[in-house]
């Protein structure tokens, strides 16, 4: 059986009470890797216009409307946009929520923002040329696409830890790299989340993909654990050992 987008965005309903519980300020992939990296990439965003794509329970979206920025959130998943709601309503920061795809979204005007940020969204999503190409209509000549995903050269269809006798990790295997297509990808067991359909595609297939969509790669990173994690956090060292993101900043380049 296929995995389809509906497939998808009903595990992510499923998955949304988890999701806002657990992965909020305290996930410490947010506070130490992500959350640093999108707030100096995006710089001074005071009266800028900002589309977080994908926004689930609007974590980003409030991050970066309580630094001034007019956010609009557009999330598929209605019970992840609930909570998004509920949190609007206890600290209203003017943040505009729809919920639809990102790769169709005719209610928002071309060339409106100043960038947009797609936070762990397009490796859940089917149309990721439909996304791209609604996002380079969307951005201003300039403006910039902050892309953020789980590294597709190490989360592939087949992957994991393989372990010694002990338990202790030994290498990451990484299988299947040109079997593009979705599958069930598993949760680690103490996060609680059940499974989420996860759409693999190949790093040349992303960056060709963006370029055919008028964008331009300016910089490229995949962060690394910081040294607190040590003895704040010795269990994720293991895994720090590989990449679990990639970022790419886009420019849309003028004309386009
Ligand atoms: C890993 S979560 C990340 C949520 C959010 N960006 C954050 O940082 O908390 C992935 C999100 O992408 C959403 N998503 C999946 N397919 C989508 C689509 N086609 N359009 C919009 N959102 C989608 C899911 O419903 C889910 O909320």
């Amino acid at each position: 059986m296929t995995l389809s987008q509906t497939d998808g965005t009903r595990r992510w309903d499923d998955n949304a009470e988890c999701w806002h519980r657990s992965f909020g300020e305290r996930d410490p992939n947010r506070r130490d890797l992500l959350d640093p990296i999108i707030l100096e990439v995006l710089g001074d965003i005071k009266g800028k216009q900002i589309l977080d794509a994908g926004c689930g329970d609007g974590y980003l979206s409030r991050k970066l409307a309580r630094r001034g920025a007019s956010v609009t959130g557009v999330e598929i998943s209605s019970k992840m946009l609930a909570f998004a709601a509920e949190e609007e309503k206890r600290e209203p920061l003017a943040i505009e929520y729809h919920c639809a795809s990102c790769s169709s979204l005719p209610f928002l005007s071309s060339s409106s923002f100043d960038a947009t940020v797609t936070n762990n969204v397009i490796q859940d999503m089917d149309d990721y040329h439909g996304a791209f190409t609604e996002f380079s209509r969307l951005l201003k000549p300039g403006g910039i696409y902050l892309h953020i995903m789980n590294h597709p050269c190490f989360m592939t269809p087949v992957w994991g830890w393989v372990k010694d006798d002990q338990g202790k990790k030994l290498y990451r295997k990484v299988d299947h790299y040109f079997q593009r297509g979705p599958f069930l990808c598993p949760w680690g067991p103490s996060s609680g989340m059940q499974p989420t359909v996860y759409w693999h595609r190949t790093l040349a297939d992303i960056v060709n993909r963006l370029i055919s969509c008028g964008f331009v790669i300016k910089r490229i990173m995949e962060p690394e654990a910081p040294e607190c994690w040590k003895t704040e956090h010795p269990g994720r060292m293991d895994s720090a050992r590989i990449p679990d993101f990639l970022i790419l900043v886009c420019e849309k380049m003028a004309g386009r």
